[in-house]
Order: C-alpha cells, then structure tokens, then sequence
C-alpha cells in the first residue's frame, strides 16, 4: 500500500477533537435553534408537532429530542418540490434531488451558507480519509441532481486539493486521466471502482502501478472483505464516506484513516439517534437499530429527526471524539427474507469474496414460485471461462450460503464480465415477484 499519513491533530477542526460535554453544549444550542427554525419556518412539520402537543419550549435537553415527531421519506414527497424550505426562495441558491425508486424525486435545497456548512464537512471528510492541499482529487461520483459529484467537488477544493471533475460513466476516459492527469484520491461508488479496475486490466495497466493513494468509496452499502479486495488490488488506502441528501449529501459520516474502524459522524452538524424500527423507541449507543438524523445548522431544509432506513449503531469516538456509527450493513428496504430468515444483499457479497474463483461483480434474483420467495445469487468467474469451475464456485457458494446463513439458494456463475456493470449506485436485487 502506498503509504499516506493521517493528519495532525493542529490541522483538525478543534471541534473534532473536543471533549463530549463541549460538543454537547454545542449541538444542544444549535439543536434549540434548528427546532424552533423547522416548527416557525416548515408549515408541515409544525402542524405535525401540534398534533403530537409538542413545541420548541419543550427542548431543554439533548433527550427532548425524543417527545419531537420523525420526519419520513412521505413527509417530504407531500412538500414536493419546494414546500419543506424554510427560507425564502430568494435565498435558495440550489437544489438537488435524489432520485428515489418510486419516481417522484426528493427535493432538497441550499443557501449559501448550507453550501458553504456543506463544502466544509466534505473538506473534513476528505481530510480524515488522509487527503491533504498537495492533492490531486477525481471526482467520478455523478455531476447533477445527484448529491455526490458537486458535494465531493466543493469539499475537495475546500481543502485546496486540484479537483479533476470528471463525473461517472466513460470508463475507458476515467482510467486515460488516472494514467495522464495522475490523481492521488478517487471518489466514487465501490462498484464502480470495480468497473474502472476492470478496464484497467483490459488496457494492461496494473491498478497497483497507478498514482493513487486513496479512494473514498461511499453511497452504497460495501464491506470489509470489499475493502480488503480493493486495498489489495490498487494498493489505495479505501476510506468509507456516507451521507444521504435528505441530511446534506455526502459528509455526513467518515471513517479515519488512521483507524478505519467505522465513521465518525460530524456531530457538530447532524445529530445522531437510533431507533427501533417497529416500536421507534430511542435505543442506547451500541444497539443496532434505523438511524435517525437531526440537522443542527441548516437553513434552507431543516430536518428533525429523519428516518434513514439505514441499519447501524453508534459507537464511542476514536480517532475523535465524534461518536461513530458502524459501516452500513444495509437499508431496512433491502432487506431479504427468504422463508423467513433475514438477509442482506451485503452478507452474499462477504461470502462471495472468500471465494477466489468468484469476482466481486454480483446480483440477487428474487422469484416467487407457488408461495415462497426463491433467492438465485448470479455471480461470475473472476478470470476464464471454463464449465467446471464455474459448477465448483456455484456448488461452494451455495453450500457457504446455507451453512452460514442459514438460506437454501440457486447460484449461477457465469463467465468474467457477465453480470451488468453500473456507473453509479450499483443495482443488487432484482425483483420479479408478481406485486401484490
Ligand atoms: O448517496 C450521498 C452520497 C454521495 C454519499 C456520495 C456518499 C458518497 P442519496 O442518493 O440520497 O445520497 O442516497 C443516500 O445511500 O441513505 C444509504 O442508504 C446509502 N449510502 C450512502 N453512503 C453509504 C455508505 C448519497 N457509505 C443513501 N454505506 C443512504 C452504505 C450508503 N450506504
């Protein structure tokens, strides 16, 4: 691995490295703050408190954030597009959307101080992943709607790193700019490193030999024999980063480079919970449960308390005092039960790792045949394309799959190259149950 120091503790934001009654002091002002400006500013949020009999003079602690309602996906498609803001449209200075898989977009919108909270908390991302000024950054994450490539390309040059806006997609284009432009950092989803290393390898360029140190791989769920496949290949140090627009975009969350041991959630800015997703009882750190998040300083869209559907659970500060939540193991949405167990796309990917003939390329098929739900794994050979490996990795994939757990499935292997390639998010789960 080419080596990259983590930073020192003088170029931190002292508020990193704070002690937790000064970052509470803090988020307990900002939270007052951020709960009054949503219930006078956000008309559908406070009809909301009323109905609950709840109002900003009821938050006097850090716990009172627990009598206030949650905010879902729902609340903010009612408000589509521009309802939620709480802030003059004039002071709005841009938007984004995330797409959503029923169609109609989220909106969310920024004033320039949002933009500038927002270039700060990416700088610092980019930062904890090892970045520094001298750096070189490609920004493949996509340019638009989409959070990711204008989020990573303001914190980028927020650090005063040279950014190389390049945008997903064009494969055989991003691997000529690793090659001519020599980039220290990568920013992009972890599937579609896996695409650009395999037309690397096409080229005859060996990913290792390249000029980068690093990789900040995030808006999908991966894991940490996927780390341990890309470290190896590349020789990069791959740094987690996690956000969702609702909350901000990317920079919500970051792992260290110094520890890699989860990703410290920028407290000062986003206030964590987590909940149990049936009874939405505040559950202690170190339970697993759906995060939940508050935003403390945003102007444009406030949000109080809303439901991520992600899966995790937090953790005491390390490499700073934020605390830090697990990686992702995967949304409630995704989550598999397959006569009755309880599966996530991330557990087949583990599995699917160990095997050496087997690729990290895979998709889950999921089937309903007289009434139960069948699940087909479809993976692919790592190299060749030869019948008798293909049945030997199918065979020990299955047997991997049941034996830990605990869910009989059909695996198919197909030749290197056959499952579809993504350029963004990649697609895990097919679905072709009959809807209900
Ligand atoms: O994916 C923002 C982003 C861009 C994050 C680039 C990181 C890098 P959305 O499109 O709104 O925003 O999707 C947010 O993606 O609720 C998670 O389910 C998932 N997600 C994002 N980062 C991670 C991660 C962006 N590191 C949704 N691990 C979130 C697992 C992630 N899941």
């Amino acid at each position: 691995m080419k080596r990259t120091e983590p930073p020192r503790r003088e170029e931190l934001d002292p508020i990193e490295i704070a002690s937790r009654d000064e970052i509470a002091a803090l988020q307990l002002e900002r939270l007052k703050w951020s709960v009054r400006h949503t219930y006078d500013n956000v008309a559908h949020y406070r009809a909301k408190c009323d109905a609950t009999g709840v109002t900003p003079d009821d938050l006097n602690s850090l716990e009172d954030l627990a009598k206030f309602p949650f905010t879902g996906k729902e609340d903010l498609r009612q408000n589509y597009p521009y309802d939620w803001f709480a802030v003059p449209m004039d002071d709005v200075v841009r938007v984004h959307a995330s797409s959503g898989t029923t169609g109609q977009p989220t909106v969310v919108g920024y004033t320039q101080k949002d933009i500038d909270m927002w270039a700060d908390v990416m700088a610092r991302s980019i930062r904890a992943s090892g970045g520094r000024r001298s750096d070189r950054v490609q920004v493949t994450y996509g340019y638009g709607l989409f959070t990711g490539g204008l989020g990573a390309h303001y914190g980028a040059e927020r650090l005063g790193c040279t950014v190389i806006p390049m945008s997903g997609g064009q494969t055989e284009k991003q691997v000529q700019l690793i090659r001519d432009f020599k980039p220290d950092i990568i920013m992009v989803t972890p599937s579609y490193m896996l695409v650009i290393l395999d037309e690397m390898e096409r080229q005859g360029v060996d990913p290792a030999t390249t000029s980068l140190r690093i990789g900040i791989f995030g808006a999908e769920p991966w894991t940490q024999n996927m780390r341990e496949e890309l470290e190896a290949r590349v020789g990069i140090d791959a740094i987690d980063i996690y956000g969702l627009s609702e909350v901000i975009g990317p920079g919500v969350a970051n792992e260290c480079i110094e520890t890699k041991d989860g990703l410290h959630i920028w407290e000062d800015h986003f206030y964590p919970e987590i909940i149990d997703p049936v009874t939405n009882e505040v559950l202690p750190d170190g339970e697993i449960g759906e995060l939940v998040f508050t935003s403390l300083t945003k102007e444009a869209m406030p949000i109080i308390r809303y439901r991520t559907r992600d899966l995790t659970r937090l953790r005491p500060g390390s490499a700073r005092t934020m605390r830090r939540m697990d990686k992702i193991t995967g949304r409630s949405d995704d989550m598999l039960i397959i006569r009755g167990v309880n599966v996530f796309p991330s557990q087949i990917e583990e599995l699917i790792l160990k095997n050496p003939l087997l690729g990290p390329h895979y998709q889950l098929e999921l089937r309903r045949e007289g009434r139960l739900d069948h699940l087909t794994v479809l993976g692919e050979l790592r190299q060749g394309d030869e019948e008798a490996r293909k049945e030997e990795a199918g065979r020990d994939l299955e047997q991997r799959i049941k034996a830990l757990i605990g869910i009989s499935t059909r695996v198919r292997i197909g030749k290197a190259g056959a499952i579809e390639r993504s350029m963004g998010k990649a697609k895990r789960v097919i679905d072709l149950r009959p809807s209900e």
